[in-house]
């Protein structure tokens, strides 16, 4: 059959056979078909089935018709709210499935560890673009909640970007918490700056020690824009918390 490459990876060479992609197993490919197991055994739609392993040692997984969202130049209406909350809506599904199972171990959940609108399928619901599906889990392991949700606030919401004031992030990241139904915030701020401050030290280290996908990550501007990213949030810290621990955006969105 023929092979389609798709577009849109950065680490992987990803190709399309009929129904399914074909893709080289990240270094945690045990735990992750595992967890594409209990997701498939639990009958959750979020994620890729795992139909094992090709001649060639690629993951075979199904295709998952929709838009993903890697180019520059995305609908709008990804970042409406009501978008924004399917999001946090689908990642709280995924965690409440994995909570206390042995995959999360002694930790709340199993976290994706790798949530951005290039790692989303989105489909058409009659009143926008909605998420339904996580692609990539390569990176998935225990971890909290909250560490993901920090990740989906800053990747989604466009943190840092320019053009985006600090009511508007406010605004669509309260609309991610209320979609995961995220009851205590005081900490988010504070995770998200560690996460994207994690991420930066991951690339650049990786890079240092000559992992070819990372020197490419970094020299693409990656690190770069991280840091830039976790600047911004960092100088509208006290302003986001606030924002965030309720007080009235009306008058600044
Ligand atoms: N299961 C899937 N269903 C549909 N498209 C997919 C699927 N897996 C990957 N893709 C497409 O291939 C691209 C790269 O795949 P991804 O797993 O994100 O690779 P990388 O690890 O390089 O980021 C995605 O952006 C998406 O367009
Ligand atoms: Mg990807």
């Amino acid at each position: 059959m023929t092979e389609v490459p798709l577009p849109g990876g950065f680490g992987n060479t990803v190709v399309r056979v009929g129904d399914t992609v074909r893709r080289t197993p990240g270094e945690r490919a045990g735990f992750v078909h595992e967890l594409l197991r209990l997701l498939e055994r639990r009958g959750w739609p979020g994620a890729p089935r795992f139909h094992g392993i090709d001649d060639e040692g690629r993951e075979v997984l199904d295709f998952i018709a929709g838009h993903v969202a890697w180019a520059r130049e995305q609908p709008a209406g990804l970042r409406s709210d009501a978008c924004l909350a399917a999001v946090g809506g689908l990642l709280r599904e995924f965690h409440d499935l994995t909570a206390g199972t042995a995959l999360a171990g002694d930790r709340e959940v199993v976290c994706h560890n790798d949530l951005s609108p290039k790692n989303t399928v989105y489909r058409e619901s009659g009143a926008g673009l909605r998420p339904v599906a996580f692609i990539d889990w390569d990176l998935a392991a225990p971890g909290d909640r909250l560490h993901d949700v920090a990740h989906v606030c800053w990747q989604y919401a466009g943190l840092g970007e320019p053009g985006t004031g600090v009511a508007v992030a406010a605004r669509r990241i309260r609309a991610v918490c209320d979609g995961y139904r995220l009851t205590d915030r005081s900490g988010l701020v504070a995770a998200i700056l560690w996460w994207q401050d994690r991420c930066r030290r991951g690339i650049e280290s990786a890079a240092m020690a000559g992992e070819p996908a990372m020197v490419r990550l970094r020299d693409s501007g990656a690190a770069a824009r991280v840091r830039g990213a976790w600047e911004w949030v960092a100088a509208h810290r006290a302003a986001l918390t606030r924002l965030l621990e309720g007080e009235e955006l009306s008058d600044l969105a």
